[in-house]
């Protein structure tokens, strides 16, 4: 029963007998099974479009090591991608939108996707891998908080500094307002297609959140969040679907991010976890926030940090481990082994 795993109940905060944990870009280049699948795919974005292969590539993980829970493997901007921006990776280089938006006319033309026909192939591979995974794992499902995927839609790609999607939010607040309304509604309907595909928990993306002063933060990024958790159908099935919102460089703003209603918080790792903790009290669970640059330490320096991180979060359910944000391509897969079975091991005595 998918209520009966330890990831589902973590989130929820209610009693477990070890600490669940999975890894953000779990599967990934830093694993030769999967650089071997996407060689044979051709390109990340073939991958992700195809159903089968994307299949694959989400259970890889779970094959090695002991993880609790796997994510749905595809990418944030599959949406920017079916409202018409035409993404595409360079190698070495990132996301790419050959029609970055840039003008009122831009947002008119972009297309209000239907997620079961524009974005069928994501839901196709849920189907797969709930399958394949026959309840003895949870899936994850995700997307893109509407500011972050704005970020990349605006900018054409990746951006060290953001001037473009500034320059639109205060010099034309009103525009990129209309398109965050667009990316809101988009997300809403694509994360209940996720949910009625089958996946058992969902995780919201805000990467660049932190890149805005708190109270713009708010206004641009929180609010609408808190639209699409409203807006969620995760009581459509028999089991709740939790909730994760995670925005980097987010923690000065763990008070504001609960109120969206969401069922768990992601930390990055510049926060102590156990301080994390005082502040939200028994309102929502936390995920996080081993830095992902330990993963080149030793086996005694990762087991080290494992331990401090558990005993900061110290007795008691609400706390699903994982690193403060994506796993690099450059990490040695034994290392992540090290990493899990040391939650697993030293997770125990915090739980009766
Ligand atoms: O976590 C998982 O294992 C699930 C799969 C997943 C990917 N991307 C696969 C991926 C998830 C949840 C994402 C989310 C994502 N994508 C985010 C939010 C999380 C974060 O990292 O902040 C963002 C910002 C993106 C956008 C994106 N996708 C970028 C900037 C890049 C290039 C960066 C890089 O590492 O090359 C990607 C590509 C990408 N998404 C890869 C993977 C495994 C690498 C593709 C490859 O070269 O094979």
């Amino acid at each position: 029963m998918t209520n009966e795993h330890c990831f589902i109940k973590a989130l929820l905060r209610q009693p477990v007998d070890k600490t669940p944990i999975w890894i953000m870009r779990q599967a990934g280049r830093y694993l030769p099974e999967y650089r071997a699948i996407r060689e044979k795919a051709g390109d990340f974005l073939t991958l992700c479009k195809t159903p089968e292969l994307a299949c694959q590539v989400t259970l890889q993980p779970l094959h090695r090591f002991d993880l609790d829970a796997a994510i749905l493997f595809s990418d944030i901007l599959t949406i920017p991608d079916a409202m018409g921006l035409q993404l595409s990776f360079l190698p070495g280089e990132g996301p790419c939108f050959n029609n970055p938006i840039r003008s009122s006319k831009d947002i008119e033309r972009l297309v209000q996707p239907d997620p079961d026909t524009d974005l069928s192939y994501v839901m196709d591979t849920i189907r797969l891998v709930q399958e394949q995974l026959a309840g003895k794992h949870p899936l994850i499902g995700f997307s893109g908080s509407p500011w972050t995927l704005a970020c990349y839609m605006v900018e054409g790609g990746s951006s060290k500094d953001f001037r473009i999607i500034k320059r639109l939010i205060y010099q034309t607040p009103q525009l990129a307002h209309r398109l965050l309304d667009r990316l809101s509604q988009a997300i809403i309907d694509y994360l209940n297609a996720q949910i009625a595909a089958g996946i058992d928990a969902l995780m919201i993306f805000d990467t660049w959140g932190g890149i805005l002063p708190g109270n713009t933060y708010c206004e641009f990024s929180l609010k609408y969040i808190q639209k699409i958790v409203k807006n969620l159908n995760t009581k459509l099935k028999k089991m709740q679907v939790p909730t994760i919102m995670f925005t980097k460089y987010g923690s000065p703003w763990l008070e504001e991010m609960m109120k969206t209603g969401c069922d768990a918080l992601g930390l990055d790792w510049t926060i102590n976890i156990g301080d994390a903790r005082r502040r939200v009290g028994h309102r929502v669970a936390l995920q996080g926030n081993m830095d992902p640059g330990i993963l080149y330490g030793t086996a005694s320096q990762i087991r080290q940090a494992v331990a401090d991180i558990l005993s900061s979060y110290g007795k008691g359910s609400g706390h699903v481990f994982n690193l403060g944000h994506g796993i690099t391509a450059d990490i040695e897969p034994d290392h992540v082994n090290i990493l899990v079975n040391a939650v697993h091991e030293f997770s125990r005595q915090y739980h009766d």
